[in-house]
């Protein structure tokens, strides 16, 4: 892992920004002119003073060298203090760089409440902030990673500073990271043998077939198990081979398994982890749209029995996820497309930009993979921080699947997950308009949507109704008097309904 370097204009809230980054991923927080006040026992307006801003910005170089050997931290940086080459190249090769943005008026009132610390503006600050804006804005509009952070609180832009960069930090279940993006990108598996070691030792990858033949020899170097690919192996067999393969690998109850695949994988290895020797840890590489946005995270993991999916499980979270998105360059389309399924419905349960994103297409959504997925990740996250046993609102990510899983099993899996959760997102907005709960624009958005990206909305013609009813009733989420159906309002809100008519619910 590496820094968080917080950069931008003075008055754009980076130390504040920054300390709320630091306490959310429980990182360092360290303020670069706090750093160079101590060392020189002066402050910046008397540094300035008494040496020049040219002496000031070699104490900035000295400093940000210096950082060089600090633990991974978030560090806030003067105003100016990349406009040396040779300081961004060195924040550049040490971590990630994030601009904060703001409007003027926002800045220039920030600034009046802090008068005296900032040398370049004394005096008459407005002119001064704009003609500094103005000398600057190549130089920060050159910075490719940006938030502008007018009109949000502190919370709001670390959060959204935090999905920018692809960094979290869940306290779900258990302590862990999750980290999105190709700066930590896997093309050298020493990336994630580092990861895995600073956990434990005694690391085995678990795979898929179809993993293995474009990915695998990425990991050489670390022991490897190959299982077949496909929902259909998602089976109590599969676990037993999982738990064999553990003992013949000799992994005791300090390893590490590293699972990297889609969500049978990662559902499959997450439980083998859980139950060998009552529990070890394991690592989450999801390399499927839909692993990524959706089932490496949140800690359920489990297989099927012929009579429902994921009816054997348990509640066990990785030790760290690392998405990186450029794993989805060999998954096939169809596979891509369903991934879309889970984008969607992240948008409709909490993020309305979200969905508008879903919305413009397959040739968007493959050339703005990373962005995607950090977007519909972090939905997840927040979520799952609220609510990591499903005590409540956590139901709302079933949005689709009460219906979505009695199809896909009843199409004996012809149907990929996504597939059939796009059909059951649509039966389901269906539904709630028919019981008042929402209406038919929001019904027509969701359809359309989902249509845009070559989902299916109907139920596959001949598919007999009353073994779907019948694969619902099993299905995990019913209770005793009802099933409850997470069901959408509106794009951004869904509630939770309880539902005992099930053949109101598929009828057209
Ligand atoms: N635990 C959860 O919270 C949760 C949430 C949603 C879904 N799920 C589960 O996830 C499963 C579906 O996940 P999935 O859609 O990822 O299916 P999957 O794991 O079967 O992967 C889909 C296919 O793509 C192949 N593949 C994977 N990555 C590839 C890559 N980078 N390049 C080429 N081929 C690749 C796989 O071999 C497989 O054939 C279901 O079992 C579902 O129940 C779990």
């Amino acid at each position: 892992m590496t820094h968080i370097f917080l950069y931008g204009p003075p008055g754009t809230g980076k130390s504040t920004v920054g300390k709320t980054i630091a306490r959310n991923l429980t990182l360092p927080f360290i303020d670069l002119d706090r750093v160079i006040e101590n060392s020189a026992g002066k402050s910046i307006p008397q540094i300035m003073e008494a040496q020049g801003e040219p002496a000031f910005r070699d104490m900035e170089s000295a400093a940000l060298k210096n950082m060089q050997s600090e633990q991974p931290s978030v560090i806030a940086l003067g105003g100016g203090a990349l406009l040396r080459e040779e300081n961004r190249a060195l924040a550049e090769s040490n971590g990630q760089i994030l601009l904060l943005m703001a409007k003027l008026n926002t800045l220039v009132e920030r600034l009046l409440s802090e008068e005296g610390k900032r040398p370049l503006l004394a005096g008459d600050l407005q002119p001064k902030l704009t003609a500094l804006l103005e000398k600057r804005r190549e130089h920060y509009n050159s910075f490719p990673l940006n938030l502008h952070v007018d009109e949000k609180t502190a919370e709001q832009n670390a959060f959204a500073a935090q999905i920018l960069l692809g960094r979290h930090h869940l306290s779900a279940m258990a302590e862990y990271d999750v980290i999105v993006g190709q700066a930590f990108s896997l093309t050298n598996s020493r990336d994630v043998a580092s990861q895995a070691s600073s956990l434990t030792y005694g690391n085995l990858i678990v795979t898929d077939e179809n993993v293995a033949k474009h990915h695998l020899e990425k990991f050489a170097g670390i022991k490897s198990f190959v299982i077949p690919a496909g929902e259909e192996h998602k089976t109590l067999e599969t676990i037993h081979a999982l738990w064999k393969a553990f003992l013949e690998n000799g992994l005791d109850r300090k390893s590490t398994v590293i699972a990297l695949g889609g969500g049978v994988v990662t559902d499959m290895v997450g439980f083998a982890a859980s139950s060998y020797m009552r529990g070890i840890n394991w690592i989450a590489l999801p390399t499927t749209l839909l692993g990524m946005v959706d089932a490496s995270i949140g800690g359920k993991t489990g297989f099927d029995l012929p009579e429902g999916k994921n009816l054997i499980g348990a509640f066990y979270p990785p030790r760290l996820i690392v998405a990186d998105a450029g794993f989805l360059s060999t998954l096939p389309e169809r596979e891509l497309i369903s991934g879309m399924a889970e984008a969607v419905k992240h948008g409709i349960i909490s993020d309305p930009e979200l969905f508008d994103l879903c919305t413009r297409g397959m040739d968007w959504v493959k050339a703005n993979l990373e962005a995607l997925v950090k977007r519909a990740m972090a939905v997840k996250i927040k979520v799952i921080e609220e609510d990591p046993y499903e005590k409540g609102f956590r139901a709302a990510l079933n949005l689709g699947h009460t219906v979505g899983h009695a199809v896909e099993l009843v199409s004996k899996f012809e149907l990929r997950h996504g597939e059939a959760v796009a059909i059951g997102m649509v039966i389901e907005a269906k539904y709630a308009q028919k019981i008042g709960l929402t209406t038919q624009s929001v019904v027509e958005k969701i359809e359309a949507a989902l249509t845009s990206l070559g989902l299916p909305t109907h139920i596959p013609e001949g598919m007999p109704r009353d073994e779907i009813i019948k694969a619902m009733r099993v299905d995990k989420k019913k209770n005793a008097k009802a099933i409850r159906f997470a069901l959408p309002v509106e794009i951004g809100k869904v509630e939770l309904v309880e539902v005992t008519d099930l053949e109101e619910v598929i009828e057209d």
